[in-house]
């Protein structure tokens, strides 16, 4: 567990960690189950009877939901995408290579994580109006962000990740999920970290973002 840190510390803190994951030391199974408890207190539309959490530790699933992931990793560099201005912002250049060489980090030795988390919602969102997109999609995000949160309060590192769902009716075969009535939102790969410190990041300055009355 981490020694004690502020609601403002944990929040700026808890950062996508990938190549400071320990791959060697096992996570316990009543951590996980903590910080499931703990995401669970995240607002929801109606109840939290519609959450799941798939908890994968089994090597040979996670090596299959790796493949997956890799599948799914260049499956979206092959899309089509419109041709990018090159940056004139080189923070902006060298936080995208920073992420991307620990992006590619965890796609290769995503099966050697101890643990994989998959939230699920019990409901699809295909063909349904943005409103109730949104509902079913805002009672499953903000629990999975608790649980990342909860995760770093224990001394575990976490990232939100969705390749995977390129082919999630195969994920959902390998875990037995029932795809037609429940939909995965991510894939949360999970490990205690290298060393407990992480800082936070430069973002957007705050009065470029907000809009006080009016866009
Ligand atoms: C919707 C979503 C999808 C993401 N997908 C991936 C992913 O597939 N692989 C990955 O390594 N990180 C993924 N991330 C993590 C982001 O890349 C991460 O938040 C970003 O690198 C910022 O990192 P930081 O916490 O160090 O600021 C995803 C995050 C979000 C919100």
């Amino acid at each position: 567990m981490q020694p004690s840190i502020s609601a403002r510390e944990l929040l700026t803190t808890t950062r996508a960690v990938r190549k400071r994951l320990d791959l060697t030391r096992p996570v316990e199974r009543e951590v996980i189950e903590e910080c499931i408890a703990i995401a669970q207190q995240a607002p929801t539309s109606a109840n939290t009877e519609n959450q799941h959490f798939v908890v994968v530790t089994d090597p040979i699933k996670k090596n299959a939901l790796a493949e997956l992931f890799r599948r799914g990793w260049q499956t979206y560099v092959n899309l089509p995408r419109p041709a990018s201005n090159k940056s004139e912002d080189s923070r902006r250049d060298a936080t995208q290579s920073r992420v991307g060489s620990s992006a590619e980090y965890l796609r290769d030795h995503l099966q050697e994580v101890p643990v994989h988390v998959i939230p699920c919602i019990a409901s699809r969102t295909e063909g349904m109006p943005t409103v109730m997109q949104s509902e079913v999609w805002s009672s499953i995000a903000p629990a999975v962000w608790s649980f990342m949160l909860a995760a770093h309060s224990f001394g575990l590192g976490t990232s939100w990740t969705i390749l995977h769902l390129f082919y999630e009716k195969e994920a959902a075969s390998i875990l037995n999920i029932p795809y037609k009535e429940v939909m995965q939102a991510a894939l949360i790969p999970v490990g205690y970290t290298k060393g407990i410190h992480f800082k936070s990041v430069p973002r957007e300055p705050v009065s470029k973002v907000v809009h006080w009355n009016s866009w």
